[in-house]
C-alpha cells in the first residue's frame, strides 16, 4: 500500500471522506466480527483492561459523544452509553489500585446485537454529516477526532487479541512461516550504520484551535 508523504495528498481536506470510513469500518468489522469467538468477546485478554466487548461499546459512544457536542442532532439511543462505554480502565500496571477516572463497569455488558444496532445508528449519522455539501469545521474536527480514536483502538485491540489463544485468523490463507523464514535468512544482509545529523525537532501537533480543556483530544 502506497503512503504519499505529501499533507497535501494525506490530508487533502479537513475530515475524512466518506470512502476513508467504509475502508476503516471494513476494517474493524473483520477484526470484532471474526476474529474474536462470540465466547471470547466477555473474556479479558489483558487482565487490567475492560472485556473485549467493551471496545465495540466504546468506539461508537466516544464518537457519538462528540458528535452530540458539536451539532445539534439528539445523542443515539441507548442515550446512557456514555456512562458505561465513555471511557475505558487503564490501571498502573505496578499499582492497579491506581486508575484514572473512567466509566462505571456494569454487572452485565448490554447484549451484543444492541450494541451492533447502536453501532449501526452512530454509523448512519456519520454518513449523513460526511455527506453535506459544506461540511462546519468543527464538526470536521469531530469527525477527525472519532476516525483517528477508532484508527487507534483497531491498533491496541489487535495488541489485545494477540495475547489471547483463542483468537482466529483474519483469513482462511495460511503463511508459509517455515518458507518465508529461510527466504529471509538467505537474503539477510549485515546492519549498517546510518549517520543522523544533530538538529533540534519539535514534537507535538500546532494546534491553533486546542481549547486546552482536559480531554486535549489533538496535541500532546
Ligand atoms: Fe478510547
Amino acid at each position: 500500500m502506497p503512503f504519499n508523504t505529501d499533507p497535501a495528498i494525506y490530508a487533502a481536506s479537513t475530515y475524512p471522506s466518506l470512502e476513508d470510513w467504509k475502508g476503516l469500518w471494513a476494517v474493524w468489522d473483520v477484526v470484532t466480527r471474526s476474529m474474536i469467538p462470540k465466547e471470547e468477546l466477555h473474556e479479558k485478554p489483558i487482565k487490567l483492561r475492560n472485556a473485549c466487548i467493551f471496545y465495540l461499546g466504546h468506539i461508537p459512544t466516544f464518537m457519538d459523544i462528540q458528535l452530540t457536542k458539536m451539532t445539534n442532532e439528539p445523542p443515539c439511543e441507548p442515550s446512557y452509553y456514555p456512562e458505561i462505554f465513555e471511557r475505558g480502565i487503564d490501571p498502573d500496571v505496578d499499582n492497579p489500585e491506581q486508575c484514572h477516572a473512567h466509566s462505571e463497569v456494569p454487572e452485565k455488558w448490554p447484549p451484543l446485537e444492541e450494541i451492533l444496532a447502536y453501532q449501526d445508528k452512530v454509523r448512519t449519522k456519520i454518513r449523513k454529516l460526511s455527506s453535506m455539501q459544506v461540511i462546519p469545521r468543527h464538526v470536521g474536527r469531530a469527525l477527525w477526532i472519532g476516525f483517528e480514536h477508532e484508527i487507534m483502538h483497531l491498533e491496541t485491540l489487535l495488541y489485545m487479541l494477540l495475547q489471547s489463544g483463542k483468537t482466529l485468523p483474519p483469513t482462511r490463507f495460511r503463511p508459509d512461516f517455515e518458507g518465508d523464514a529461510k527466504r529471509a535468512e538467505a537474503t539477510r544482509v549485515p546492519n549498517q550504520w546510518f549517520k543522523i545529523p544533530a538538529q533540534r525537532i519539535q514534537l507535538g501537533l500546532e494546534d491553533p484551535e486546542d481549547n486546552l480543556g482536559p480531554d486535549r483530544h489533538f496535541g500532546w
